[in-house]
């Protein structure tokens, strides 16, 4: 259907049928009870009859066979034959699940987004799925917020290029094709700097900070084409994000010119009222639509109010119009009114859910996003040959898919990971059920049985203490100001540390930890993050060599809560500490050191790189290069980055930036030169919308962390800059 007839159809619509177009409901709404899975607060509300007919997408119902009966019924009643859009939270796979986002983040990979999300699309699409709620580009520096597993981690680079690849993976070629769905990204803007990491409160970012850091990766996103934008809870200036025209607007829409939907997000323009900013249902209505929200997820104000707004001119017509245009235009694009059951297979879905080839992907993602952080005295990898012990709450534990995992519950544990690798008679396992009682829903184990501990051990050398967070602990709603390990499972690792034995923690959590109680008594330290369906296999694959880790932490790990937020990429300051300094005058704490315990950027492998030979060469193009050398016995991908600070800028800049980094794939005794092309873009800062270039005095920092560097500096003219070479990410392009 072309525009013309869409808006010829938005006219014959009434005033109270556009209402309902805007408005998404979860099936319990209709009365559904079982076609629902409720992501917010259950209001109990319910819409009558004769609107039902007319509402516009429906929120987190999924399988061919219920949207199938929802569509049909809809469109029996719907006099204008409009059919609905199915709205999901697909975040990291559908059936099969990959690792958390916070985990890929750590892959440095953004191509493997990619792949996840195709499959994730391919995955959905056959279940009715048209739009996943995805992906969430909130940088984030507080691991005290549980929704930090959904990110990217704390750099706007890192976020930006992720936020990308899932767009181009979700919506491939077109969403017109049916094994696409539209990308909604979410949460616009700056959810991901909750005050205190306490959830959905207050966001307060100056406004050099939000263009610089957090805006970047939803602009990246509406870049790469996705459809929708989700607004998100907080205020930013004082105003909630809800009702916040001047953000969604005048640069979302007249800067970024993004023309898709604009979505709020559960329940949000009702919580104008507890923000403050609006009396009632109307006037949040009011606020909601003038603010530039399209679609009003799970409350109904726009359906009860926007009559009388029109009528008493508090929203006009012509508001409601285009918002309606937009959501038929939406449903257009994906096919819906030529085939409003696009995609929709029962077949396929036997087909294609955790079929083997998506399996493997699952597998080959996972084993790229685990970080190692501690290996001391090569305690890792395993022998084949030996016994091996395994220990604590995740060692047989199938609860490892994370947060948000479409409804999906279990994963290969470690211990069938392990088992099927070098058989079960190699493992001695002395689970939870043995070391005492499951403590219910808490993840944790009671005191540990030292007596029966030895026992189950004695022939291993090794043993891996499978310790982490209670996945209920992690996502939405689940902000927590102690970050360590519980008391009864650091005791474990002390208590098989006490045996003699060489201790390999494996560390399932959704957010960086409080490691640092448990580094004494441990060898090894692995973040195993949650890694999705291939958990327990991507692991074995790396305890036991066939593999070395690769990942890099992409958000720090603090020493103690009382350092958070703490990241790379922070702000000088007019009294930096000076190593070695020990004046009272400088920035610093007197309990703790400044630095993380494991620095962004920061992630072992199973052999040791050195680099050197950084040059940096100007001829007409400003080129980086390095060589990085495996001085170590085993293969390895090491990541190499490139951090850049302006020594003096017209406004305070951060201390170093992450600008480019590349990986290298290294025999034993294997030499590499990496190269890196300096852009624009990666000599400018963001202000006012457009990158801005000063001249002066560069440095830049060359390592495989962000804290250990080679160090090259030089001045750049304004005329050098000219002659460089512009990037697809320049703002100005
Ligand atoms: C939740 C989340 C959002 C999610 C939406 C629909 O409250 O904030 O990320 O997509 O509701 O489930």
């Amino acid at each position: 259907m072309n525009n013309d007839k869409l808006r010829e159809l938005v006219a014959k619509m009434s005033v109270r049928e556009k209402l309902a177009q805007l408005t998404q409901l979860t099936p319990i709404c209709f009365g559904n009870d079982a076609f629902t899975q409720l992501t917010g607060p259950d209001a109990g509300l319910r819409v009558d009859k004769d609107d039902q007919p007319h509402v516009g997408s429906v929120l987190n119902c999924i399988g061919a066979e219920k949207v199938r009966v929802i569509q049909r019924e809809h469109l029996n009643r719907n006099k204008y034959n409009i059919p609905l859009i199915f709205m999901a939270d697909i975040i990291h796979g559908f059936k099969t699940i990959f690792p958390i986002p916070l985990a890929v983040g750590c892959s440095f990979s953004p191509q493997l987004a990619q792949k996840a999300a195709r499959i994730a699309a391919v995955e959905s699409a056959v279940s009715g799925v048209h739009v996943t709620f995805s992906p969430m580009a909130d940088l984030v520096r507080d691991a005290r917020w549980g929704r930090v597993l959904e990110s990217y981690g704390e750099d706007p680079m890192i976020n930006a290029r992720f936020a990308e690849q899932n767009v181009i993976g979700y919506q491939g070629e077109s969403i017109h094709n049916e094994n696409s769905i539209a990308a909604c990204v979410k949460h616009f803007a700056g959810y991901g700097a909750p005050e205190g990491g306490r959830e959905y409160s207050n966001a307060e970012i100056s406004e050099g900070t939000l263009e610089q850091m957090y805006l970047p990766s939803y602009k990246a996103a509406v870049d790469a084409g996705a459809k929708l934008v989700m607004i998100s809870f907080n205020t930013i200036n004082r105003v909630p994000m809800t009702a916040n025209a001047s953000l969604v607007k005048s640069k979302l829409r007249n800067d970024w010119k993004f023309d898709g939907c604009v979505i709020s997000d559960y329940n949000a323009v009702g919580e104008l009222m507890a923000h403050g900013i609006a009396k009632n249902g109307a006037e949040a209505a009011e606020r909601a639509i003038n603010g530039g929200m399209e679609i009003e997820m799970m409350s109904t104000h726009f359906l009860a109010n926007g009559e009388e707004l029109v009528n008493n001119k508090k929203i006009s017509l012509q508001q409601l119009d285009d918002a309606t245009l937009n959501v038929l235009k939406l449903k257009n694009d994906l096919g819906l009114f030529e085939n409003p059951y696009r995609g929709i297979s029962e077949e396929k879905e036997k087909e294609l859910h955790l079929c083997q080839k998506h399996i493997k992907v699952a597998r080959d993602i996972a084993i790229k996003c685990p970080v190692l952080l501690q290996n001391n005295n090569q305690a890792l990898p395993i022998g084949e040959n030996e016994k091996i012990g395994l220990v604590g709450p995740f060692a047989k534990s199938r609860h490892v898919l994370g947060a948000w995992s479409a409804g999906n519950t279990e994963g290969v544990s470690l211990m069938e990971g392990l088992a099927s690798q070098i058989g079960a008679d190699k493992l001695c396992v002395a689970s939870t059920e043995e070391l005492g009682s499951l403590l219910e829903g808490c993840q944790d184990i009671a005191m540990p049985n030292i007596t029966l501990l030895k026992r189950k051990l004695a022939g291993c050398k090794r043993v891996i203490v499978a310790v982490g967070e209670n996945q209920n602990d992690t996502g939405e709603g689940a902000s927590k100001t102690d970050l360590h390990l519980t008391q009864n499972q650091m005791k474990l690792v002390s208590e098989v540390k006490a045996l003699g034995k060489v201790v390999i923690a494996v560390v399932f959590s959704a957010r960086p930890l409080v490691l640092q109680p448990i580094l004494e008594n441990c060898d090894a330290v692995l973040q195993a993050w949650f890694l999705g369906s291939e958990s327990g296999n991507a692991l074995a694959d790396l305890l036991l060599g066939n593999i070395s880790p690769s990942g890099k932490l992409c958000m720090s790990f603090p020493q103690c809560e009382g350092q958070i937020p703490v990241y790379y990429n922070h702000m000088r300051t007019g009294r930096p500490q000076q190593a070695g300094n020990a004046t009272r005058y400088a920035s610093r704490y007197i309990d703790c050191p400044n630095e993380p315990l494991f620095p962004f950027g920061y992630g072992l492998t199973y052999s040791e790189c050195s680099l050197q030979n950084l040059k940096l060469e100007f001829d007409k193009q400003l080129r980086l290069s390095v060589e990085i050398t495996n001085i170590g016995s085993r293969k390895c991908t090491e990541t190499v980055q490139v951090y850049i600070m302006h020594h003096t800028a017209s406004i305070a800049l951060p201390a170093k930036e992450l600008k480019d980094f590349a990986q290298a794939e290294l025999n034993p005794g294997q030499t590499q030169t990496v190269s890196f092309n300096i852009t624009q873009q990666m000599l400018t800062y963001i202000l006012n919308g457009k990158n801005v270039f000063e001249t002066g005095k560069f440095s830049f920092m060359v390592g495989t962390n962000s804290e250990n560097c080679l160090h090259a500096e030089t001045n750049i003219s304004q005329e050098q800059y000219e002659c460089m070479e512009r990037s697809q990410y320049d703002i100005n392009t």
